[in-house]
């Protein structure tokens, strides 16, 4: 695949973990763990085709609210995929970043998290966004609260608040914006998920589910957007 061919920034909305399972008369976290290798999987191949920013929903701040034995099987995984996730980053040059909101989550999950960011910090491939309790209204109420400390300290003044500096306040800060959004499992639906940040990303559903995704499905993705002709407003 040609280089200007690749979008800039992918962000994907993993779904169908559960359904995946069900059809197979699994329980649900065989799913879950089933989405984690295929996680693995598409971030190498992410980094192969030199995509330079790699978004995936891991957790959203909604996801709190599935049975408790479901979130506590989220989190084991999470502890173990983190260590897995450090030996992929560090083996394909990936620099891990996480956005949403990480106080909620236990002591070691937050220490893991900050231990991948500190220790791919200096890779210089593709820069992969792991959004765990993360939650777009959510990250839009931090940022006009974090917007407003500035404003009481005087360092911000309300008539100089514009687009560009809202944006420096989101998890999202310094990312550019998706270029293609993908969401498996069939649901044609945002979930809360960069409502800001994908004002004008091109939306590629398919109803294949998260642990059946893979390479050729991620090439259909982007061949479908690069028959998209992006508009910004202009004719
Ligand atoms: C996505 O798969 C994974 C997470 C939300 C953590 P689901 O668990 O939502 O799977 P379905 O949608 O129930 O099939
Ligand atoms: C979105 O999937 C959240 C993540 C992929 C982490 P959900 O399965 O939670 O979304 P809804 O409930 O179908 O909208
Ligand atoms: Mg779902």
């Amino acid at each position: 695949m040609n280089k200007e061919e690749v979008p800039r920034h992918i962000a994907v909305i993993l779904d169908g973990n559960g359904r995946w399972a069900k059809q197979r008369s699994l329980p649900r976290h065989f799913g879950h763990m089933q989405g984690c290798k295929t996680v693995e999987k598409i971030v190498e191949a992410v980094a192969r085709l030199h995509v330079s920013y790699f978004t995936i929903y891991g957790f959203s701040t909604e996801n709190w609210n599935r049975p408790k034995e479901e979130v506590n099987a989220l989190m084991r995984l999470f502890r173990y995929y983190m260590k897995r996730l450090l030996v992929v980053a560090q083996k394909n040059n990936v620099k891990v970043l996480a956005i949403g909101e990480k106080s909620r989550f236990s002591a070691d999950i937050i220490e893991g998290v900050e231990r991948l960011e500190k220790q791919t910090k200096d890779n210089t491939g593709l820069t992969f966004i792991l959004a765990i309790n993360y939650g777009s209204r959510d990250e839009i109420v931090r940022a006009v609260k974090k917007m407003n400390q500035d404003i009481q300290v005087g360092s911000l003044s309300l008539d100089e608040i514009n687009e560009e500096n809202f944006s420096q306040y989101l998890d999202t800060k310094e990312i550019p914006d998706p270029d293609l959004l993908i969401r498996t499992g069939g649901e044609i639906r945002l979930s809360n998920y960069l409502l800001w940040q994908c004002a004008y990303t091109e939306f590629y559903f398919c109803d294949i589910y998260w642990p059946d995704f893979n390479q050729e499905e991620l090439i259909k993705a982007i061949k479908y957007y690069n028959k998209r002709e992006r508009r910004f407003g202009n004719v």
